[in-house]
């Protein structure tokens, strides 16, 4: 692949690549999954499995990527047809994700114009505005169809244009709001509760479960898994230092997960409010702590929604990326035709997970549409996915070939390369399997087990029909 194009310059792929692993999963699923599973041994569960798995799965994928030239499918395939539905499963996960991240994607859009709309003077009602609000079959539709529509624009454009230069101007802005959320929170009366709450580990609580949920939302955050940093490694020159870039990443993603969880903790403990919230904390707590700072705070608060709506921008366009490039790469589709196809499915999905929050539409094991895309990816298709593909490096590639990638054909040094090989051949596939299995298990305690064991089913599908893909 000759004209593949490359990333302009360092600071753009690693903002890229940090724009795709910081969003929503930071700043709206890390602070509420934290919350409904107990704070501080989740918080030190996740970070173990970040700085262990998250890395090393990460590596590889930046590794497989380049050392292929090819986007997720391709990268599997090139080698080995039998892999192919490794590849094929993430670019599933791809779709499966855009089935609801629009959806929050869209709220975070619509809070933008109703911080304007006067939504901080409703005091002690903004979480019943919230959930008036998702559960209205209609407004939420169109702020999501809005949101994904900048998605098409965005991805049409091509990958260094739009992607990189989206990434480049806003990630700082995210950054910067959620250090002003935080000072303003931990000034708070009581603040100190929801610090210790977030850092203070009771391991007491934990159960399979929980550690799941650690792992998924390790790697849904580091947007691994699915092969969109595999997508990302391929277009990334052949200079670059991966282990640096992978660790930058890395740390990024993890920094701005503890950030939001600062700026929410400190100030939900202190109105007083419920840690295990659920999925509208950040919609709630954000406003109702900007209530409290007057007109300066409204202000604020739009910019907050702002930079959340940018977040996820750049997270959401590498998810339809991993699906363009498949059906450019393999299926031979224009760009635009791509684009077009695959957000017209999306749109759908979303639209099916936008109306189960009012209660509307199919379910299965008694779990809406928006429940079930969630689970199947975060708990299920992208840890398995990280697992294939460690299986896939640690026993299907070679491992000197390997270490030419990750040195730069021996140019650099990678001290930590023998440890690395062997988590990603025998640590990281057995601890997958163990956590996913005991997480299975607890889920059925929740009535959540039945969609768990659906997603190993699919992936035996796949597996199955490998040769087909
Ligand atoms: N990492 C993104 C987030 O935290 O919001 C979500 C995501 C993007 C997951 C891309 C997977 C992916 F391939």
């Amino acid at each position: 692949m000759e004209n593949r194009e490359n990333w302009g310059s360092k600071i753009g792929f690693i903002m890229a690549a940090a724009g795709s692993a910081v969003g929503l999963g930071n700043i709206w699923k890390f602070p509420y999954t934290a919350g409904s599973n107990g704070g501080g041994a989740f918080v030190i569960i996740y970070l173990v499995f970040v700085a262990l798995i998250g890395f090393s799965v990460m590596l590889t994928e930046f590794a497989v990527g380049r050392r292929n030239n090819l986007a997720a499918v391709g990268a599997f395939k090139s080698v080995d047809k039998r892999w192919t539905f490794a590849g094929v499963l993430g670019v599933l996960s791809g779709f499966l994700i855009m089935g609801f991240y629009p959806v929050v994607g869209g709220w975070a859009l619509a809070y933008v114009f109703k911080v304007f709309g006067g939504l901080l003077t409703a005091k002690e009602a903004i979480g019943d505005v919230f959930g008036g609000f998702i559960t209205n079959p209609i407004q939420p539709l169109m702020w999501m169809l809005a949101y994904l529509l900048l998605n098409v624009i965005i991805v049409s454009k091509g990958i260094s244009s739009g992607i990189e230069k989206a990434g480049k101007v806003l990630m700082p802005v995210l950054f910067a709001i959620l250090i002003l959320i935080s000072v303003k929170g931990l000034t708070l009366p009581n603040a100190m509760e929801g610090v210790k709450f977030l850092f203070k580990p009771d391991f007491s609580k934990v159960t399979g479960a929980t550690v799941l949920a650690a792992l998924g939302q390790a790697f849904f955050s580091l947007s691994l898994g699915m092969g969109c940093m595999i997508t990302y490694g391929s277009y990334l020159n052949k200079e670059e230092n991966l282990a640096q870039n992978a660790a930058i990443v890395t740390a990024m993603d993890t920094g701005v997960a503890l950030l939001a969880g600062l700026a929410m903790f400190p100030a939900m403990f202190s109105f007083g409010m419920e840690p295990a919230a659920g999925p509208g904390l950040v919609f709630v707590v954000v406003p109702s702590l900007f209530a409290e700072m007057g007109g300066a705070g409204m202000f604020f608060a739009a910019l907050f929604f702002v930079a959340l709506t940018v977040a996820a921008l750049t997270s959401s366009v590498s998810l339809l990326e991993v699906v363009v490039a498949y059906l450019i790469d393999e299926k031979k589709f224009d760009r635009v035709k791509a684009v077009l196809v695959s957000a017209s499915v999306m749109a759908l999905m979303s639209i099916l997970a936008s109306l189960s929050l009012g209660g509307l539409g199919p379910t299965i094991f008694g779990k809406g549409a928006f429940d079930v895309f969630d689970l199947l990816t975060d708990k299920i298709f992208l840890a398995i996915g990280g697992m294939l593909l460690c299986i896939f490096a640690g026993w299907r590639l070679d491992k000197e070939e390997l270490r030419a990638e990750i040195t730069n054909e021996g140019k650099l040094q990678f001290g930590l390369f023998e440890f690395w090989y062997a988590l990603v051949k025998y640590i990281i596939p057995v601890t997958v399997f163990l956590v996913a299995f005991s997480g299975i298990k607890s889920g059925f305690d929740s009535g959540v087990g039945g969609i768990m064991v659906l997603g190993v089913v699919i992936i035996g599908v796949f597996a199955a029909i490998s040769k087909k893909l």
